[in-house]
């Protein structure tokens, strides 16, 4: 039954302890713990639901957003090589890092699984930003030693030995955490493979990503620069990139044994609609994904610079659209679950984020069901909770967001103005 996937309360009340969730309820069975020693929040009317996670996006591709007319080995030459090459200054690696996140938490989401450059320094600007306002992030420095301009390369040494370094400075330090970043198999070499497989193997809850056959071309130049690999998951396999804790991003050209080998090392596949449509690389099938004979974890990702929106309302909205070409359905509640507590469930953060339950963080969204008069207007006619939740997945965006709460604390506010500056 679909009413037993959530629990939903018409009037509910949600009491904080600081950055915890300590009970969540029905008003009326919770009313009598309301007191004058606790501060009321008073949000009647939205929905309340935890923050968004995205597990895939790129900080430093934020100025590019909306790069024009190009597949993926030609945009990442042309538009995103360049801007990141910029990102070696820290004050601009510092002023990109505060935009995104301000955008990130305006459109609703509140964790997000991010790509930082080359550059160590854009990985402490962005972890810097994150601890001021108290953020559950996961971030790590691209590794690159090959096929990209000079500015932008490492060594398999230097990539190994600057992560470790920013691996002891931030992951467990508050609620940051730190993801072994190897681009992908084309600007990596064996060597530099099996280091990020050694870091890996080091540090038994780091995290590490990277992108996973998104395009055909991008497959073949992997099949030429890998020749004695079975396939493109084979080569990640063979250096050790592949378990727990492991996002790859797209996943979109995937065979039966594809998935069998996540599905099998319990690693997570970050479904990235707005992406998949933008630089016109395929349709990720999601129904075999998550109920084909190799069930995988799958999380949810915006990848900007190359998706389009930062807001999972939007990003749902396409995912629909793919799972309808595909002859596929994805339910409202589906799109919910897949946003938040399915995103947390693919990175291994279910015990503290993406639901609003007790004992858990208090990472929550409080979303504006009549945020613009059509959306006032269709709401007139909705019959059931499902219906709304629809009717906000596909005509929703960041304007549906009127506050968004980070560890207890209300970071932004849209009708004030308020941001945590
Ligand atoms: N593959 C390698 N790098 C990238 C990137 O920055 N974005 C996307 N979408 N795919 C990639
Ligand atoms: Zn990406």
């Amino acid at each position: 039954m679909v009413e037993d996937s959530y629990l939903y309360f018409k009037d509910g009340l949600i009491i904080l302890n600081g950055g915890t969730i300590e009970k969540v309820g029905a008003y009326q069975d919770l009313s009598s713990l309301v007191n004058n020693n606790l501060e009321l929040l008073d949000y009647s009317g939205s929905l309340l639901t935890a923050g968004c996670i995205d597990t895939h996006v790129h900080f430093p591709q934020t100025p590019m957003i909306a790069a024009y007319g190009e597949h993926l080995l030609q945009w990442l030459n042309e538009y995103t090589f360049p801007t990141e090459l910029k990102l070696k200054d820290k004050d601009f690696a510092s002023s990109v890092a505060k935009m995104f996140l301000k955008t990130t938490l305006k459109a609703g989401t509140t964790t997000s699984v991010v790509y930082g450059t080359v550059f160590k320094d854009s990985v402490d600007a962005f972890f810097e930003e994150s601890e001021r306002l108290g953020t559950r992030m996961l971030c790590g420095k691209v590794w690159m030693d090959r096929n990209a301009p000079d500015g932008l390369l490492d060594t398999a040494q230097s990539a190994y030995d600057e992560s470790k370094a920013l691996i002891d400075r931030w992951h467990n330090n508050g609620r940051q955490k730190y993801v072994i970043t190897p681009r992908f198999a084309p600007s990596c070499t064996g060597e530099q493979l099996q280091k990020a497989g050694d870091l890996y193997k080091e540090y038994p809850d780091v995290y590490i990503q990277t992108h996973l056959c998104e395009n055909t071309g991008e497959i073949d130049w992997v099949k030429e620069l890998f020749p004695e690999r079975k396939s493109y998951t084979d080569v990640y396999d063979h250096y050790g990139l592949i378990g727990e804790r492991a996002v790859f991003g797209h996943c979109v050209h995937f065979n039966e044994d594809d998935f069998k080998t996540l599905s099998e090392k319990r690693a997570a596949i970050s479904h990235c609609p707005t992406y998949n449509l933008f630089l016109g690389s395929g349709l990720f099938d999601m129904e075999q994904a998550k109920r084909g004979k190799y069930p995988c974890l799958v999380g949810l990702g915006t990848d900007i610079g190359a998706g389009t929106s930062f807001c999972h309302l939007q990003t749902l909205n396409e995912s629909y659209k793919i799972s309808e070409l595909l002859n596929h359905k994805l339910t409202a509640i589906q799109g919910y679950y897949l946003a938040t507590l399915g995103g947390a469930q693919s990175i291994y953060l279910d015990d503290k984020i993406g639901s609003i339950a007790e004992g858990k963080e208090a990472d929550i969204v409080v979303w504006d069901l009549q945020s613009t008069e059509l959306i006032r207007y269709r709401m007139s006619f909705s019959k059931s909770l499902e219906e709304d939740l629809f009717t906000q997945l596909v005509m929703g965006d960041d304007r549906s967001v009127r506050a968004t709460i980070v560890n207890g604390e209300v970071v932004y506010e849209r009708d004030s103005g308020f941001y945590k500056e």
